[in-house]
């Protein structure tokens, strides 16, 4: 079982490949910049494709989408979100997302045909839900929401594949992007997203679930 995750060189992305690496599993973590680590820049496509030839011929069973930007906290709504954010949040949210599954299907296809059943998990956010739209961080939140779009489209797809897509609310986690006041510790949003990453089969494809096992309102 090979598990892939993107943005692993802090906060969740790190936590959880830590805790699979523990748990015995061979883990390819990869970061943008980061010594030891696979190369990986989600908003540059040709660091994604380089990434699908380096991997070409190795099946990956799980792939974890988390790498993932918030940069319009303090956004005004009258004068700010400029052009400029909403493309770079876009680039790194979504179509890095994307761009990341296309590129490594061929690795999720083998993992099938090694008999271990693949997965692809989406680390999206509860703000990204059009039943918790409570204003604010428009940028941020239509990426999320894109996110999930694309991982209720991709269930659809990919179901006749044999590969599940599992889209997750990692908590509001005490990190970089969460900050100090969060609610939930990085070792509690992964231990509960590992757990709900292992347990995604085709039976619940396209499920929209927060790291405790919540399901979340689209
Ligand atoms: N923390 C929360 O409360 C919370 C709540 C809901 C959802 N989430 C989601 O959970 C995921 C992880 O968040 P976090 O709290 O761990 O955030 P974080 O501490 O800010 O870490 C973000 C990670 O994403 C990576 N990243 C950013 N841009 C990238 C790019 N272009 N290519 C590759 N990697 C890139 C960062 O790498 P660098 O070190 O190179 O920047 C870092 O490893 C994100 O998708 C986030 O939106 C978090």
């Amino acid at each position: 079982m090979t598990i892939l995750i993107t943005g692993a060189n802090r906060g969740i992305g790190k936590g959880l490949a830590d805790g699979w690496r523990q748990a015995g599993a061979d883990v390819i973590a990869t970061a943008r910049s980061e010594p030891g680590m696979e190369s990986l820049d989600v908003a540059e496509p040709d660091s994604i494709l380089a990434l699908g030839k380096r991997l070409d011929g190795r099946p990956v069973s799980t792939l974890v989408c988390n790498a993932g930007i918030l940069l319009d906290r303090h956004e005004q709504l009258d004068n700010g979100y400029p052009a400029e954010l909403w493309e770079k949040h876009f680039q790194v949210n979504v179509t890095g997302v994307f761009l990341t599954v296309q590129a490594l299907l061929p690795n999720l296809r083998l993992a099938l045909a090694n008999g271990n059943a693949p997965k692809i998990a989406i680390i999206s956010s509860k703000l990204g839900s059009q039943a918790s739209a409570s204003g604010g961080r428009y940028i941020y939140r239509a990426s999320k929401a894109a996110a999930l779009n694309l991982g209720r489209n991709l269930a659809m797809d990919l179901r006749e594949h044999g590969i599940a897509v599992g889209i997750y609310h990692p908590g509001w986690v005490a990190t970089d992007m969460g900050g100090s006041q969060a609610e939930v510790s990085v070792a509690q949003s992964v231990d509960g997203l590992r757990r709900q990453i292992d347990d995604l089969t085709l039976a619940e494809t396209g499920c929209f679930k927060a790291w405790n096992g919540e399901d979340l309102p689209f």
